[in-house]
């Protein structure tokens, strides 16, 4: 009975409120409208397709990749499209020095910062790890540090506009060119997808998945698992740990 009152109508109330409010929450293109965006990986596939919508909403577009040739074309296209204003800054996330760099650009380009949007990706063979550490290292250092490095960077510009971090893992098109042959699955529309990211950052979800199959959706949601985070989480201090 305790465990019931302590746990159990907690995590009861919370799935309500959550479900109750994912299902009442609608998205709204004006809210990007005006909104500052950053989006990395944009000169081809779903970070382009990102910009688009975002330019079609009225948003302020900075989008960088490493092709200026590509960049340009995504830029001048976003203005065609409605953007609030458009620039781009080439350069690779390889260098952190670029990326700490880019984010104060963007930043002074537009004027602050609403999201920022993490979608590059380095593309490393799909294969047995055979002891490369040199790709495994430069597979690290473009997915995943100079996502901390950007975030780091924008923390204090979006703490001001209460903005958001949305980071894109996708098997879209360009996604799937790389791997092709070896894993084996449809390519998602890279339109749709980018479409779907947008709104789970505006609507601030946790967690967007973009599937056609509504058993994917329904196992990835997995409660057990969303439990299982409310129990570990309830045994930290989260007071002390911001703090500390
Ligand atoms: C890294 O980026 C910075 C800033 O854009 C640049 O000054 C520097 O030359 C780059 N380093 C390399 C090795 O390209
Ligand atoms: C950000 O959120 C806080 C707390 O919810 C609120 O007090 C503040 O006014 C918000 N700031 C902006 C710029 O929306």
């Amino acid at each position: 009975m305790a465990f019931m009152k302590k746990y159990l109508l907690p995590i009861l109330g919370i799935f309500l409120a959550y479900y109750y409010y994912s299902a009442n929450e609608e998205f709204r293109p004006e809210m990007l409208r005006g909104k500052r965006v950053i989006v990395t990986g944009a000169s081809k596939g779903i970070g382009r397709e990102m910009a688009y919508h975002l330019a079609r909403m009225g948003a302020h577009v900075v989008v960088t990749a490493r092709s200026e040739e590509s960049l340009k074309k995504v830029v001048s296209r976003c203005l065609e499209l409605g953007a609030a204003s458009a620039h781009y800054v080439a350069g690779t996330m390889e260098n952190m020095t670029f990326a700490e760099q880019f984010v104060a650009k963007a930043g002074e380009l537009v004027g602050g910062l609403d999201m920022l949007i993490l979608n590059h990706i380095n593309y490393t063979p799909l294969r047995v790890f055979s002891n490369d550490i040199h790709l495994l290292r430069r597979s690290l250092e473009v997915n995943l540090l100079s996502y901390v490095v950007l975030s780091t960077a924008a923390l204090p510009m979006l703490k001001q506009t209460n903005g958001s971090i949305v980071v894109v893992s996708s098997v879209a098109d360009t996604a799937m060119k790389a791997v092709a042959g070896i894993y084996n699955a449809e390519a998602s529309p890279k339109e749709e997808c980018a479409l779907e990211i947008i709104k789970g950052g505006a609507l601030r979800q946790d967690e967007v998945y973009y599937d056609n199959s509504i058993l994917t959706s329904l196992l990835l949601k997995n409660p057990g698992r969303k439990i299982m985070e409310f129990l570990s989480l309830k045994k930290y201090n989260m007071e002390r740990f911001i703090n500390n």
